[in-house]
């Protein structure tokens, strides 16, 4: 699958254009701070008594309510918690204007059926693979960050080019945006969440400085081993790939990397990062977040609580303060 570069997108499509940000958060700053620097007409859309009204109008970037915003634009782009998204487009749904283009940075409000658009609308998504901070950076720095993007509907014949211009607006065509779809971004997505960086490796090193400790080894010398490396092998794999990685450790590191990796992610882990992705398919995990957040997010808050008192992060405190 190619990239699609800067010199591959026309940003005509957006020529004279508005664009609405709903939401002020991770993505929704960056990426309203992006478009206004590439010289898009940007308004943030913004819930009554949001804290973030001070930020944004500090930052220089125009505010409304969310319904003015997006009954103001040519395109509206969604950009607050998923679970949160469904009740903001039935708000500002009655405003849109008819034909305008609707965008997601993430597949799981439309892939679980969330929200079910006006079929007059083109609907596209462009999700950069990192945190709105890093965007933003990149962005600063004349870099950018790679971006999947993807349409749902092309109501109006324009989504694929208002995408990849959107894309190319943020930053994203400088390092290349790559096609994909809402359910494949998605599943992809949350899958890696839980089962490979965010979910399965936090859990790796919590074990690992566990096992150490409990066989006598100093608080201290298991955080540096198993979560203070964590960096300088993430940087390495970026640098070099995960093979390159391996030849640029010492023969003692390489070695009991090779013989030891597979005896932990042995068939047994592959088979349950298998049953996690067949029920991120079938719409479990998006039922869970549904519900989770319609109780007010219990589960989340003992999870939080849980990791502040883990002995892991009292070694850290010792070490970094
Ligand atoms: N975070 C990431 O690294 C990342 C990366 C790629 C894609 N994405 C995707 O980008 C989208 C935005 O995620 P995010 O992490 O940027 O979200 P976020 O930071 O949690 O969004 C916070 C913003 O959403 C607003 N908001 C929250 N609940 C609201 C509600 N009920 N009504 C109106 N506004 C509400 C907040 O309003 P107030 O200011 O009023 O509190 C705030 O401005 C999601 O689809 C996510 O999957 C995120």
């Amino acid at each position: 699958m190619d990239a699609i570069r800067d010199g591959d997108i026309d940003p005509a499509v957006l020529a004279g254009k508005r664009i609405a940000i709903l939401g002020y958060g991770n993505q929704g700053r960056a990426q309203a701070l992006n478009l206004k620097d590439s010289g898009i007409d940007v308004v943030v859309g913004l819930r009554d008594g949001s804290p973030s009204h001070d930020r944004a109008v500090a930052d220089g970037i125009a505010t409304a309510s969310l319904a003015e915003a997006a009954s103001s634009a040519n395109v509206v782009m969604l950009l607050a918690p998923d679970e949160a998204l469904a009740a903001i487009y039935r708000e500002v749904e009655p405003s849109i204007r008819e034909g305008a283009a609707l965008g997601f940075s993430h597949g799981l409000a439309i892939r679980f059926g969330f929200i079910v658009p006006r079929s007059d609308l083109d609907i596209f998504m462009v999700a950069p693979k990192g945190p709105g901070t890093a965007l933003r950076s990149l962005y600063l720095d004349g870099k950018g960050m790679v971006a999947l993007y993807a349409v749902e509907q092309d109501a109006n014949g324009n989504a694929k080019a208002i995408a990849l211009a959107y894309g190319q607006a943020l930053g994203c065509g400088r390092a290349g945006i790559l096609a994909s779809s809402f359910a494949e971004e998605c599943e992809a997505d949350l899958f890696n969440e839980q089962a490979v960086v965010w979910g399965a490796v936090p859990e790796i090193l919590i074990a690992g400085f566990d096992t150490l400790v409990e066989a006598g080894v100093s608080e201290e010398v298991a955080y540096m081993e198993c979560v203070g490396e964590l960096k300088l092998i993430a940087e390495l794999i970026e640098a070099r790939g995960i093979a390159g990685m391996r030849e640029a450790i010492s023969n003692t590191a390489e070695l009991g990397a090779v013989i030891g990796g597979p005896r932990i992610v042995d068939d047994g882990v592959r088979a349950r990062m298998r049953e996690i992705l067949a029920e991120v398919r079938a719409g479990r995990f998006s039922d869970l977040l549904r519900d989770e957040e319609a109780s007010g997010y219990p589960r989340l808050k003992v999870a939080r609580d849980k990791a502040r008192q883990l002995n892991v992060e009292q070694a850290r405190k010792k070490l970094i303060g």
